[in-house]
């Protein structure tokens, strides 16, 4: 994708109502999270965020929209919520962050590439916890909603993503009538 900044800024123009519900595997996977310091990347409008800082998280959350950004903002402010945002492309933003900062790290509806694992591995605490949610592959054959091709994941793509990365659970789920694959990783040392 050329441009992604714009191309999400003009999806988030769209919509009018954006609802802060977090995807099912987040709030039942809850007590896995390890608090406190959790880092959204890929955040959106922050349906995630918001529920986790809700929560007790101390969160810090990324994403290159500023349009994204923007509705997260008035959100945060409406609830009296703290939470840092950046606006940022996660890749550039990631490598400037020093090892072992975060307890957990975020990845919902956004597809890393091997760069970004290994970067996440850097950033997070021993026994830190890595969730990553996104769209399976299936929900293309079902739905014709036009996202990006790098949002779907293949079954089971990152079962071994990184060998520090020990795969606690993975599930394969409908939410809100979409298909998603879900994971959590402990890093193991
Ligand atoms: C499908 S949305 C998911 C948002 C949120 N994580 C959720 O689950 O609701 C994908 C998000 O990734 C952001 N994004 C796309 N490419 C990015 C990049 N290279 N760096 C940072 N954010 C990016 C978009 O702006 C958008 O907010």
């Amino acid at each position: 994708m050329d441009n992604p900044r714009k191309m999400w800024n003009e999806k988030f123009s769209d919509k009018k109502v954006y609802l802060y519900e977090p995807i099912g595997f987040i709030r039942d996977n809850l007590s896995r999270i390890k608090k406190s310091k959790l880092l959204d990347l890929a955040c959106g409008y922050g349906k995630n965020s918001v529920f986790l800082a809700e929560n007790g998280f101390e969160i810090t959350a990324v994403d290159i929209s500023d349009k994204a950004l923007q509705i997260f903002r008035e959100e945060i402010i409406a609830r009296g919520l703290k939470i840092n945002l950046v606006q940022a492309e996660v890749r550039n933003f990631i490598g400037t962050l020093r090892p072992r900062t975060f307890d957990s790290v975020l990845i919902s509806r956004f597809k890393p590439d091997n760069l970004i694992i290994g970067k996440i591995y850097e950033v997070l605490q021993p026994g830190g916890i890595f969730i990553l949610v996104s769209l399976n592959i299936k929900h293309k054959t079902v739905n014709s909603q036009p996202f990006p091709e790098e949002c779907y994941l293949q079954e089971k793509e990152f079962i071994d993503a990184h060998p520090g990365l020990e795969i606690e659970l993975y599930e394969e789920f409908v939410f809100q009538g979409a298909y998603y694959n879900g994971y959590i990783f402990r890093k193991t040392a």
